[in-house]
């Protein structure tokens, strides 16, 4: 038998005075009427440890969408030990049933807890509706869905060739130890696939999510548990960074880490790793999904309008908090004034605003209601930062935006209570200047305008004048520019778009991953990420 062919999971229209429009709104009140309490989960055991944090709500700081109990060391070597244990049946039982535990997420996913999820990555993670719809719905059914048809392909993938008296076959054992999985705060479908990934192709988990998305993420592993996701396979723990990793580091099972977050802590993880490598009992895989400094290359013969509208979206959805978003742009001199007029007029239409309430969907050139706040206050201070960098600078002026502003909003009026930073654009003289450089994760946009006819060699120097090579954009007309521009940008980025926005890959038609200082490019969504959560057996019988 086959499984079920996937298909992307289509988008709701959440237009005003619309059903889900109303489910959606009575799920938000009811997360806010109440709330939450979440624990350490291992074996399905829910152990209050008695170390509570927060998650707060950045849109409205005195406020918290749950308060959770933190896992320490001694619960995470509870948490490995046991899950190695119940690995033993889990890498056992055939993909269908492994698989429909995942399908059957994906249905509960996209129907019992659609509205409960969506509210909880709006108001948890500061997204607007359809930034949470393409992340905590779309996005993680996708997932869920496509995962299991890749994983049908690589057991499907067997030798060619039998000689006569013998009969070879490759068997895709799960590794032999447990994963660690550590996820990030912006999205709440990498959390989901972080930790199912490996955990489809038979391996037990350890998952340690964002303290700035443990909400959503309890509820993704709820709804795995609801979908007959055996105790143990899947092991929860919120809490610290520090004592849950360096435990998992130091434990000899380490045998993968899926990781998303900084380039920063992937590297001190990798460190560590390398430190330790003679402790553990097989070469831990490593596949890590880090930072970026992605780019959009505008040639003169491009569609203006197009090209502007799509850059808008990419530095600003979400404002600006993904790891693919556009942060430094390349203009060419003939068409700038013309260019910039379109960003203007595209960056003044953009409301900044809390998430419940105000903000509707965006669509393509309608930049209403569109950016809410940043997620906390470690964040805001960060951006400020680079943008007050860039005021004091003689090499660089704000052009757009620059407001950063915790407790006065101009565009919504009188929020005085989230961390909310105006999207920003910021044109600089010096093609290397530091808002061209660094990562901010935040709403600002630096822009360079180079020599139309010397686009070739500005081209090799967006290119090339990074450290990461996650996503960019190139937008030209003619279709021997667009050649050109595509071999320039060669190990510019993993994610390459044609006259389209460097965010937004959709699982099933853009696997999504990078390079460089981006990671270990092993495409979230895809075949080849599976592929590492095995450990292929070749056998040979003779008959
Ligand atoms: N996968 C996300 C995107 O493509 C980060 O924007």
């Amino acid at each position: 038998f086959k499984l079920p062919v996937p298909l992307n999971e289509p988008l709701k229209t959440f237009s005003p005075g619309s059903l889900e429009r109303e489910n959606l709104t009575s799920a938000i009140k009811e997360l806010k009427a109440s709330e939450k309490c979440v624990p350490v989960i291992i074996n399905g055991e829910r152990i209050f440890s008695g170390n509570i944090s927060d998650q707060v709500i950045g849109g409205d700081h005195q406020k918290r969408i749950c308060q959770f109990h933190e896992a320490d060391e001694t619960l995470t070597r509870r948490a490995i030990e046991e899950g190695l244990k119940a690995k033993k049946l889990w890498q056992r039982m055939p993909l269908e049933h492994r698989a429909s535990v995942f399908l059957k997420a994906a249905d509960l996913l996209t129907t019992k807890y659609r509205y409960q999820m969506m509210a909880a990555t709006m108001l948890g993670q500061g997204k607007n509706i359809y930034q949470a719809e393409i992340d905590c719905i779309t996005e993680l059914a996708d997932f869920w869905r496509f995962n299991c048809h890749f994983a049908e392909k690589i057991y499907e993938d067997q030798p060619l060739r039998n000689n006569v008296g013998n009969w070879n076959r490759v068997e895709y054992r799960p590794l032999d130890g447990f994963v660690a999985a550590i996820s990030p705060f912006n999205f709440t479908a990498i959390g989901g696939n972080l930790c199912s990934a490996p955990a489809l192709m038979g391996n037990s988990v350890v998952w340690k999510p964002s303290s700035a998305a443990v909400y959503s993420n309890y509820l993704v592993y709820k709804i795995l548990e609801e979908a007959g996701l055996p105790p143990g396979v899947i092991q929860f723990l919120p809490g610290s960074p520090q004592p849950i990793v360096n435990e998992m580091l130091s434990h000899k099972a380490l045998s993968g880490i899926h990781f998303t977050g900084s380039t920063f802590v992937f590297r001190e993880i990798w460190k560590q790793v390398g430190n330790r490598i003679e402790s553990y009992s097989s070469y831990p895989r490593l596949v890590g999904e880090t930072g970026g400094k992605n780019l959009h290359f505008i040639h003169e013969s491009a569609d203006l309008l197009n090209a502007a509208a799509n850059t808008i979206r990419s530095a600003f959805e979400y404002q600006g908090q993904k790891c693919s978003a556009c942060s430094r742009l390349y203009v060419p001199d003939s068409v700038w004034p013309k260019f910039k007029q379109h960003l203007l007029t595209m960056h003044s239409s953009i409301k900044v605003g809390p998430v419940d309430g105000t903000v509707v969907k965006c669509f393509k050139i309608d930049f209403t209601n569109f950016c809410t706040n940043v997620i906390n206050k470690q964040a805001f201070d960060k951006i400020k930062s680079y943008i007050d960098y860039a005021r004091s600078s003689s090499e660089a002026r704000i052009i757009a935006g620059g407001e950063c502003n915790k407790f006065k909003l101009n565009q919504v009026g009188n929020d005085e209570k989230g961390y909310f930073i105006h999207p920003t654009i910021i044109e600089t003289s010096d093609i290397h200047f530091k808002t061209m450089k660094e990562e901010i994760f935040g709403p600002v946009l630096t822009v360079f305008v180079y020599p139309a006819k010397e686009y070739e060699k500005y081209a090799e120097i967006a290119a090339n004048s990074s450290e990461y090579a996650l996503t960019a954009g190139i937008f030209a007309s003619e279709r021997s520019i667009i050649q050109n521009l595509e071999e320039k940008m060669l190990y510019a980025s993993g994610n390459l778009y044609i006259n389209d926005k460097s965010t937004g890959a959709i699982v099933g038609q853009q696997p999504f991953g990078g390079s460089k200082a981006s990671g270990t490019n092993d495409k979230a969504g895809a075949l080849m990420n599976l592929l590492r959560w095995t450990s292929a057996r070749a056998i040979k019988e003779n008959f």
